[in-house]
This record gives C-alpha cells, sequence and structure tokens, in this order.
C-alpha cells in the first residue's frame, strides 16, 4: 500500500503548555489531529473546572486562524479535589475528564494524589456519571526500580482500585509494559489503554546504547526491547481498548540539556507520521484507522471525525529545532520518515 486515507485522528493525550510555548507548539498538534484530551500539569495546576475553561479559550486563542481543533479539558485531580465540582465541570460539559497524577511521578505533579483513600469521594461520583479517570500509573516509592514502576502500579495500586471501582471508565496512559499489554487485555471495554509513537518505535538501547539521548527520555521510561514488542502487537492488533495518545511533551531545549534534564519528548511534529510508519511495519495499516481514529471517540462516547486525512509513503526529512519564544527539539530531528501527510 502507498497511501491510507483514514477518519481524521484525535490525540487522547496531549501537553500543550501555556503562554508563548502554547502558541509556539500548538498548530503542530492542531494540523494532526481534530480534538485531543489536554493535560493539566500547568505551573499551578488546573484543578477545576472554571481553571479548565479559562485555559481552554487561552488554548482556542492561540490557534492559528482557519485550523479546526477541539481542546477537551481535563481537571488535576489533588487529595483535597471536591467530588461535586468535578460532577459540575463534566454534566456542564467543560471538564471531559479527570487526570490523576500520583504525587511527584512526572513534570509538575507535586500537587499530585498521595493515595487513592484521599480521593474516594471523587472515584465514587465518577464512577456514577460515567466521567473517565485518565491515570499516569507509576509508583513512586523510591525503593522501586524506575523500570518496575508501571508493573508495580498495576498490582499495588490500579488493581485494587478497580476492584473497589469495578464501573470506574479508565485509561492507564502512555503504557510502556508487557505488563500493562496484559492488563488491559484481561479487562472489560471501560478500561483502555494510550499508546506514544515513541514508546512503539524506542527502547532503552535507543536511548542509551552509544551515547546518552536526552530526547529520547520520557517518563514513563522506556524499557526493554520485548516490552516495546508488545505494546507494538497491542496497538496494531484493532482491540478497541488500545487508542492513540502521543504525550507530546515539549520543554525548551535547555531544560533537556542539562545535568538534571526534564522528561518529555516533543512528538508533534512527526506523530501521526511515525504511527503510521509502524503499522506498516508490522504489516496492520488495515488496522490504523481503529487505532487514530476510532476507539478514542468510542471509549469517550463520541462520534467520529467526519473529515478525512491521507498519509503517503514518500519520504521526506524531520526539520530542525523549532525556533521561537523557546528551541524546542522535536522528535527524530533530522530523520528521514517514510510517511508523509498529504
Ligand atoms: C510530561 C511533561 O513533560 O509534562 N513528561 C513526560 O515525560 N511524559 C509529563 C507526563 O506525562 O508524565
Ligand atoms: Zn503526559
Amino acid at each position: 500500500m502507498t497511501s491510507i486515507t483514514i477518519r481524521r485522528p484525535d490525540d487522547w493525550h496531549v501537553h500543550l503548555r501555556d503562554d508563548e510555548m502554547l502558541a509556539q507548539v500548538l498548530p503542530y498538534t492542531a494540523r494532526q489531529f481534530a480534538r485531543a484530551i489536554i493535560m493539566p500539569n500547568l505551573k499551578p495546576p488546573v484543578v477545576n473546572a472554571a481553571m479548565a475553561q479559562a485555559y481552554r479559550d487561552r488554548i482556542l486563542a492561540a490557534l492559528p486562524e482557519g485550523m479546526d481543533f477541539t481542546p477537551l479539558m481535563t481537571a488535576y485531580l489533588t487529595d483535597t479535589t471536591d467530588p461535586a465540582e468535578l460532577q459540575a465541570g463534566f454534566e456542564s460539559g467543560v471538564l471531559t475528564a479527570v487526570k490523576l497524577y500520583p504525587a511527584n511521578a512526572t513534570t509538575n505533579s507535586a500537587a499530585g494524589v498521595s493515595s487513592v483513600d484521599k480521593i474516594r469521594g471523587c472515584l465514587e461520583v465518577m464512577q456514577r456519571i460515567g466521567m473517565p479517570l485518565l491515570i499516569h500509573g507509576e509508583v513512586v516509592d523510591p525503593s522501586i526500580d524506575i523500570f518496575d514502576r508501571e508493573a508495580v502500579f498495576l498490582e499495588r495500586t490500579l488493581g485494587p482500585m478497580l476492584a473497589d471501582y469495578p464501573e470506574l471508565k479508565v485509561v492507564l496512559e502512555h503504557i510502556t509494559t508487557s505488563d500493562s499489554v496484559d492488563f488491559i487485555m484481561d479487562r472489560p471495554s471501560h478500561i483502555a489503554a494510550t499508546i506514544t509513537a515513541h514508546h512503539l518505535q524506542i527502547n532503552r538501547n535507543h536511548m542509551l546504547v552509544g551515547g546518552i539521548r536526552p530526547h529520547y527520555y520520557c517518563l514513563p521510561i522506556v524499557k526493554r526491547a520485548t516490552h516495546q514488542q508488545a505494546l507494538r502487537k497491542a496497538a496494531t492488533s484493532g482491540d478497541q481498548r488500545f487508542f492513540l495518545g502521543t504525550d507530546t511533551a515539549p520543554h525548551p531545549i535547555g531544560a533537556k540539556h542539562s545535568a538534571c534534564g526534564c522528561a518529555g519528548v516533543f512528538t508533534a511534529p512527526c506523530a501521526l507520521e511515525s504511527y503510521v510508519q509502524v503499522f506498516d511495519e508490522e504489516n496492520a495499516l488495515e488496522h490504523f484507522e481503529a487505532f487514530a481514529s476510532l476507539n478514542g471517540p468510542a471509549f469517550y462516547g463520541m462520534p467520529a471525525n467526519e473529515e478525512r486525512v491521507t498519509l503517503e509513503k514518500r519520504s521526506w526529512k524531520m526539520s530542525g529545532d523549532i525556533e521561537g519564544a523557546e528551541v524546542i527539539r522535536p522528535y527524530r530531528m533530522g530523520e528521514s520518515l517514510p510517511w508523509a501527510m498529504v
């Protein structure tokens, strides 16, 4: 196959940041995706519907003329989130979902949740009204090795949580292990997972062999190749519980090229082109539309997009750093990519 036309996809996990960086990165996401779930880990975090509404307005104000893009907003769960406020935000249409960061698991997560016991009131209400919980699934226990933090989270936190709230709609975000694939496969369709393009394309050897590559450093950290293979198999299987979420997470280049560099990969400039390459390599292009454009809307109870996009097998080169208020290095900078958007 040399070209593929699918319904316009959505990105179910995006960091758009704020202010000047928002204006700088937003067009890359809006070029590819009709809708996106917007992460709330700003400084300070977006913790309620009023803040989410204001952030949505800033995103729409930053959207270039003529681009068609709908931000779907989330609230950042804290130990003191008011369940009634979440419910009101969901019912008014401002909030699409709630984001759970275990406190200190990743960038700007210090105000996250310290224990499931603190959020039981929220989980009960969310389960009752069908409001999805989006989870950064890693334990923060310092005694747990960073490469094991996702698997331990399943066992210690997520398994027990789902036993207590069996009807809760959950997205386990940016999964990185075969453990998470197996966990999802054993569960009903209201428990789903997103998978990033970079976790499909790279493993820890790409990050660490022959020099340390800070632009491949993200959280959850890329794992060994066997996990990467399990993710590729799950994503390309057509199974409705797996769908697209880039976790595009731009940082100024100085924050990446540092003795203590930030986690996050800026994939937005070539996300769809990277995903379709994986589906092509796995001989699974027939399942690309399900992963990119159908499974996510089905999970969220939204219609799939009516517009279509076409990708074709034509080599192009990913450009250099994006210059503007900040210098931001795109994923796969300088590489030739075999698939292009038409
Ligand atoms: C994200 C960020 O920079 O905000 N970083 C990342 O490595 N993915 C936070 C997150 O999603 O963990
Ligand atoms: Zn993220």
